[in-house]
């Protein structure tokens, strides 16, 4: 591309922010900028400024933890979160797989006075985490050394020591042998691998409420987790729904 073909889409591109803003919109991730060749893989999102108010504020606190928060994914989370609240759908909210807590902190600044349930072992993957992928997960855990870098503690502050928030450390599903009673409005799977993944579906999923969600992320990305969809879709009548974030999670709304 010539260089004044360039300039003029960077100067288009510059323009955009306000422009959005003067029809009442807002953009919240990044505009390709000059010479930054990683964000022009990204497109910008622009949503209704007053609509989405709640949204952007919180996709901007996720910026203080990536560059490039996922779009899609957080929108997914608090949309639905959201509505739950405003529809009254009965019950916790809950997270398996919470490493360092960040997209915890999106369902916290979503879910309003309901209680949020955090499983995790805050220790990093259980053991048989490398066996059942094909070479995935293995190869993630050796790059994110097993996503052992974390505490309970340094969840909790990030977390702010909310007093909704109820913390369940260790292996699940034993971790969870005190929920057994529960109802639950919105769940959210995040374990990377087949056993936990399935066991997720399997003790949430007779707890839900009708019209509560289970989002469970990665199912576009590792094995593990497709074959645990796969089964639970044998098991149940539900309808799935994809959504296209970047690893492409999936999405169940209980209908009765
Ligand atoms: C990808 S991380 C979660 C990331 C987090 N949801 C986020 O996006 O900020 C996966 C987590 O699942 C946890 N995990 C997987 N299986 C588990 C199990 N059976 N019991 C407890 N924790 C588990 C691991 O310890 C790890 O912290």
């Amino acid at each position: 591309m010539g260089l004044f073909k360039k300039k003029i889409i960077n100067h288009i591109r510059n323009k955009i922010p306000r422009l959005a803003e003067h029809f009442g919109y807002v953009t919240v991730s990044p505009i390709c900028l000059k010479n930054d060749k990683d964000n022009k893989a990204y497109p910008s999102h622009i949503v209704p400024a007053q609509e989405y108010k709640d949204f952007v504020k919180v996709y901007k606190t996720q910026k203080q933890y990536r560059s490039k928060p996922d779009f899609v994914r957080i929108f997914f989370l608090h949309e639905r979160s959201k509505y739950i609240i405003e529809n009254n759908i009965q019950g916790d909210f809950a997270e398996l797989g919470v490493y360092r807590g960040h997209t915890a902190k999106v369902l916290l600044d979503s879910c309003g006075s309901r209680t949020l349930r955090l499983f995790d072992t805050f220790q990093g993957h259980p053991d048989n985490a490398c066996a059942d992928q094909d070479g995935e997960l293995y190869v993630d855990h050796i790059k994110q050394k097993t996503l052992s870098d974390t505490s309970e503690a340094e969840v909790k502050n990030l977390l702010g020591h909310a007093n909704n928030l109820v913390i369940h450390k260790g292996f699940f599903p034993e971790s969870a042998a005190d929920c057994n009673n529960l109802q639950f409005a919105f769940v959210h799977l995040d374990a990377d691998q087949y056993e936990s993944t399935l066991e997720g579906f399997r003790f949430f999923y007779p707890r839900l409420s009708p019209g509560g969600v289970i989002i469970c992320h990665d199912y576009g990305r590792y094995q593990g987790v497709r074959k645990a969809v796969n089964e639970f879709r044998k098991l149940s009548y539900e309808h799935p729904i994809l959504i296209p974030d970047s690893t492409g999670s999936i999405m169940f709304v209980k209908s009765f």
